[in-house]
């Protein structure tokens, strides 16, 4: 039995989805623990393509228990979309849980997350305005919703009247917006809540028993370090915690349970939204990632910025994270490159900086200094053996390994299931 967890190293978008429907086969539960619709992972399935917000990849199996964690922030609206997408698809949902501390998204943190960025004007974030930052912020502030609230409907309807009249005033005054009415979100509220009423449940107690029993639990990771509230590119980052201990603040398993925690790593980077990327492409090669790799956006569409792979934020994330191993994720996406190269150290002021600074200015400034790779000009996506990989591909993978200090467990070289080399057992 095991407890592990799967992070992303970097902006996001790295293939934690298809990382975590790939190992979810040998696990019994699947957490996810933190963020909320602002997530989405794509999972492919034989010929289906499954785009997943809210609900842990682990889903698509007919039998494994699938939790939401108190971390996370639920929009109700579009998380009962998403089920009934799925079910639409014959996707079994009833082996559900729904942390009963989690938080709920309303429309008027949609409508901040909005005018938020607005006033940000240049400075903005290019967050996914899905309301994350705001209701982060209620719940940070003491006076967020819960679904144990919802499942009281007196004291849902007294809360929601609270909060209601602090945000009109805010947005009247502020913002010369007409508000909300009422009546209105607590009766659309209310039938959500009877909607999510079966779901709803202490998964505290339900995985602590879990492990207890001897299960094997996965935790899916939403995000990415570099989107960490505390360790990622402040203030370009989400309001939530995907680092490890994010997974287990996000799910109230304590950190001595958790056996293994790995970090997906795409074998480049991408980033969406704003702030700093030393590595950066905005030339040809960047322009054919994002167009071989297909990089948009699986919520907002939006074109996601490409540039080579940054060691510097991997070992950041190696340190962060507690990282045992890494998931390297579309190694194919490269394969007909002439030359790549990895950022091994950034020049700073004549200076060599070797680990993540702090400050974005100085950040914006570093010039990233790379190692050059020959390219393998190989297709790689038929190969399952770690030995059969052409000699530079191992090259490049390797250095990653050595500059980062951490070893590789998997390797996936295409978006299926079977896609996939594995070179160490993480269960
Ligand atoms: P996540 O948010 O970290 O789960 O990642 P996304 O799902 O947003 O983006 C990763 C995309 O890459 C998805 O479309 C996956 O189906 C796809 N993918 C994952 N691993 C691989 C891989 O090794 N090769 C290729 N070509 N695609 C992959
Ligand atoms: P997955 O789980 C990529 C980014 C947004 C923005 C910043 C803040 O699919 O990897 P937010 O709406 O969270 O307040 O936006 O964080 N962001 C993501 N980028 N993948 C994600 O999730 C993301 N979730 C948030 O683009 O820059
Ligand atoms: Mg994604």
């Amino acid at each position: 039995m095991a407890s592990v967890i799967v992070v992303g190293t970097q902006w996001g978008d790295e293939g934690k989805g298809k990382i975590v429907d790939f190992l979810a086969e040998k696990s019994e539960y699947i957490v996810r623990s933190q963020g909320g619709s602002n997530a989405g992972h794509t999972v492919v399935v034989g010929e289906n393509k499954y785009k997943l917000r809210l609900l842990p990849s682990g889903i698509l199996y007919e039998d494994k228990i699938c939790v939401i964690g108190n971390g996370i922030v639920i929009e109700p609206k579009v998380f009962l979309k998403e089920i009934d997408e799925l079910k639409n698809k014959k996707i079994k949902i009833s082996n559900l849980k729904i942390s009963d501390r989690a938080h709920i998204i309303f429309p008027y943190h949609k409508l901040l997350d909005e005018l938020q960025e607005e006033d940000l004007g240049e400075n903005k974030l290019g967050t996914t305005k899905n309301g994350i930052g705001p209701c982060y912020m209620d719940k940070a502030g003491r006076i967020g919703i819960r679904i144990c609230d919802l499942m009281n409907k007196e004291i849902f309807a007294k809360k929601l009247k609270f909060n209601l009249e602090l945000k009109n005033k805010l947005l009247k005054k502020l913002y010369n917006h007409n508000g909300f009415d009422y009546e209105e979100i607590l009766k659309e509220y209310l039938e959500y809540g009877e909607r999510l009423k079966p779901y709803v449940a202490d998964t505290i107690t339900i995985l602590n028993k879990a492990i207890k029993e001897k299960k094997n639990i996965l935790f899916e990771g939403a995000q990415a370090t570099m989107l960490d509230l505390e360790h990622g590119t402040y203030p370009f980052v989400t309001s939530s915690l995907p680092t490890s201990a994010g997974a287990c603040s996000g799910s109230g398993v304590g950190p001595r349970k958790i056996d293994n925690v790995i970090g997906v790593v795409k074998a480049y980077s991408t980033r969406v939204g704003e702030g700093p990327f030393p590595s950066e492409l905005f030339d040809e090669i960047g322009n054919h990632i994002r167009d071989k790799g297909n990089e948009y956006g699986t919520v907002t569409g939006r074109a996601r910025r490409c540039g080579w792979l940054d060691a510097c934020v991997i070992k950041h994330a190696s340190y962060v994270n507690g990282l045992d191993s890494l998931a390297i994720t579309r190694l194919d996406i490269l394969d007909d490159l002439d030359k790549l190269k990895i950022c091994v150290s950034y020049k700073y002021n004549g200076k060599i900086i070797e680990d993540y600074p702090a400050d974005l200015d100085i950040l914006s400034k570093v010039e990233p200094v790379y190692e050059e790779f020959e390219g393998w000009k190989t297709d790689t996506r038929n190969i399952r053996d770690y030995d059969k990989l052409p000699k530079n591909a191992k090259k490049y993978l390797e250095r990653l390994s050595e500059i980062t200090e951490t070893e590789i467990s998997i390797i996936s070289v295409g978006a299926g299931r079977e896609e996939t080399i594995i070179c160490k057992n993480v269960f």
